[in-house]
């Protein structure tokens, strides 16, 4: 039968090659004894191949990733490997979270080809300015234990801006870093920095979520050709957003979390979302986002809880 229909073979040994790889992964992250859990894995395993997007200097980065804003010490060691042995690839951190070095060590723990990761980290106020970017970029990539970073982004537009970014253009240029970004630029900040910059920005990280959709950034960034990266997808569950009664009903229809709409609904409107947990079970379950697809109408009823503005004022 299989013979007659070769397509079947394949998904067959697809499915058990699959099978084989999320037994190992839930071997190595402890999930047995959460049946509910595991099983829920088992079927769905498309989950570990995210798709990538394509930056405007033709660099390819995953479309999700893990973030790690919060977490410090054996925490963020323990979840950064866990996120990398279960499938995320992209690693975003920031010379302010303070975590750089444990983010290096689980990296390096991991035994993932550096080549198949997209580690991600930030410039700091206080190292803005030509001379002191540099040098902020030097202790960044000595902490993490690395010789490139993917992507290296300004993480707020303050200071000598224009220093920071010349100095990170020529780390570009050196092939330090593999692509050049921006962080919390509105678009007034951003065009300021396009009448200057000799190398376009490849993305744009700001806040953005079911409550704070960013609208008007979104069509700005998509009409320069860069990237919108939602930092807080979740905006850190504030405002009730897990138990937000819309949200509940749509994930309740597709057998998904309010946390799996969330970054599906991310995913459909073309934003990388780069969702943080410290727990195993949360961290897979935001993985698995991939084998479901919210229609139009769930879609805007998302887009209806848009409150437009941030659910952070205390870092505004
Ligand atoms: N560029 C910037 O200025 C900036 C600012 C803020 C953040 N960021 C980046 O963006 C990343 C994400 O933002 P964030 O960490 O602030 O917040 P977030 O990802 O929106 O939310 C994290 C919170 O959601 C919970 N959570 C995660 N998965 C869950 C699930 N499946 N079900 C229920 N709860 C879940 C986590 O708790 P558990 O640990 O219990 O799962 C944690 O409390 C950061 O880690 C950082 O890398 C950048």
């Amino acid at each position: 039968m299989n013979s007659q229909n070769p397509k079947n073979e394949i998904n067959r040994r697809k499915f058990l090659q699959n099978t084989v790889k999320f037994a190992a992964a839930g071997m190595y992250l402890g999930i047995f004894g959460m049946p509910e859990l595991f099983g829920n894995v088992l079927i769905e395993n498309d989950a570990v191949n995210i798709p990538d997007i394509k930056l405007n200097n033709g660099l390819k980065m995953p479309m999700l990733g893990f973030g790690t804003y919060g977490l410090s010490g054996e925490v963020c060691q323990r979840s950064v490997a866990d996120a990398i042995a279960a499938g995320y690839r992209l690693i975003d951190t920031a010379k302010i979270y303070g975590n750089e070095e444990a983010v290096g060590s689980a990296i390096k723990q991991s035994g993932i080809d550096r080549k198949q990761l997209f580690v991600t980290s930030k410039l700091w106020v206080d190292d803005a300015g030509y001379e002191n970017a540099k040098k902020g970029f030097e202790e960044t990539l000595r902490k993490l234990g690395l010789d490139y970073l993917d992507l290296y982004l300004i993480h707020r537009p303050r200071g000598d801006v224009k220093g920071s970014w010349k100095a990170m253009e020529e780390l570009y240029k050196a092939g330090k870093i593999k692509a050049i970004g921006i962080s919390n630029f509105d678009p007034e900040q951003l065009k300021d920095l396009l009448s200057y910059a000799k190398i376009k920005p490849v993305i744009n990280q700001i806040e953005t979520h079911a409550y704070f959709q960013q609208g008007n950034d979104f069509k700005v960034l998509k009409n320069h050709n860069i990237q919108m990266e939602a930092w807080a997808p979740f905006a850190e569950g504030r405002n009730g957003l897990f138990t937000n009664e819309v949200l509940t009903q749509i994930a309740k229809k597709h057998g998904k979390t309010v946390a799996q709409v969330n970054l599906r609904w991310h995913f459909q409107r073309g934003i990388v979302a780069i969702p943080r947990s410290s727990q195993k079970a949360h961290i897979l379950e935001n993985l698995n986002i991939f084998n479901f697809t919210l229609d139009p109408t769930e879609m805007k009823a998302i887009e209806k809880l848009d409150l437009n503005r941030t659910q952070f004022p205390e870092w505004s």
